[in-house]
């Protein structure tokens, strides 16, 4: 199977896919041979440290073999994406891609006769979104009635927590600048799973307030290097900081990484000890190497 938004699962196999990869950090070694002779193509057009060296690690400690690809460096820029995908699909066993257009994954997907994973495009984070979930799901042992603030930019990241919140029961409340809200048609199918609750607004007191959990990401994504000038000034007053934390139910605060210190979030509130940003981090290896196996039908 293709993993590409999230959407490809249900509430209960989101769960399941946590549960397996917290079995999977605790008795690693059970797991060293599941892929075995299996390679994974990593294609990247934009740059990463997370999500490369974590899939890079999964598959060697999956004993099998991760290969980088920059797309600088590959014939994609000569070819169509197609006809490249369908070559690289015949030499490997799963492809995992970064893209600047949501269009070029699901491009891909349909070209490729094995699986394709999303490392990230404009629209979608579903490898974060999955951590992020894994590392709320730990910290409280459930999931169902945590509530989430997310603060700030209604970006990639945002949509797909959206997504996950919704599936699995939580309640999401979304506070960005007018003019930053999440895509609309993934907030229409978040609501329209009538699980969670999703709650959208430009007031970020109302947000955070009470929260269990507040989450913020970059006010300038890749590929929005551009409008930074604009972003910078549309994004004054909204940085995470003690005082919006001080209105939460002690939240544990969350940010996918890199973070822009001083920006999005404080010194004070990215190194404070309720701050889980390095656990999330972690745990993209672990819930990574559970994606690799469900999109390649390992139990
Ligand atoms: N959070 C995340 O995806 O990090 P990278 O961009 O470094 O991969
Ligand atoms: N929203 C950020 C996430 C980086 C992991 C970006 O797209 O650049």
């Amino acid at each position: 199977m293709h993993f590409l938004t999230l959407k490809e699962l249900s509430g209960d196999e989101i769960l399941k896919t946590i549960k397996k990869a917290v079995e999977m950090k605790k008795n690693p070694k059970k797991y060293y041979n599941k892929l075995t002779n299996k390679t994974l193509a990593m294609i990247f057009q934009k740059t990463s440290t997370r999500t490369r060296i974590s899939f890079e690690s999964a598959m060697t400690q999956l004993g099998g073999h991760a290969q980088y690809l920059d797309w600088r460096t590959t014939n994609f820029t000569l070819g169509s994406l197609k006809d490249e995908v369908k070559c690289i699909a015949r030499y490997v066993d799963v492809i995992m891609a970064r893209v600047y257009k949501h269009e070029d994954v699901a491009a891909m997907a349909e070209a490729s006769r094995v699986p394709v994973i999303n490392g990230l495009c404009d629209k979608y984070h579903p490898c974060q979104a999955m951590a992020d979930l894994m590392t709320v799901y730990e910290k409280f042992g459930k999931l169902k009635g945590i509530k989430l603030a997310y603060v700030g930019d209604g970006n990639n990241v945002c949509n797909t927590l959206i997504i996950g919140c919704a599936k699995t029961g939580m309640e999401i409340r979304v506070a960005t600048p007018k003019g930053y809200e999440p895509l609309a048609e993934v907030v229409k199918y978040a609501q329209d799973q009538k699980n969670g609750k999703v709650i959208l607004s430009n007031d970020y007191k109302q947000a955070v307030k009470g929260a269990d959990v507040v989450y913020t990401d970059t006010w300038i994504s890749m590929g929005q290097e551009a409008d930074s000038k604009k972003r910078m000034d549309d994004f004054k007053g909204w940085t995470v900081n003690p005082e919006m934390m001080k209105l939460t139910n002690n939240a544990y605060f969350m940010h996918c990484l890199p973070a822009h210190r001083g920006y999005e979030v404080s010194d004070e509130v990215l190194d404070s000890e309720r701050s889980i940003v390095y656990d999330q981090a972690r745990n993209r290896l672990d819930v990574q190497k559970a994606i690799l196996l469900m999109c390649l039908g390992v139990k």
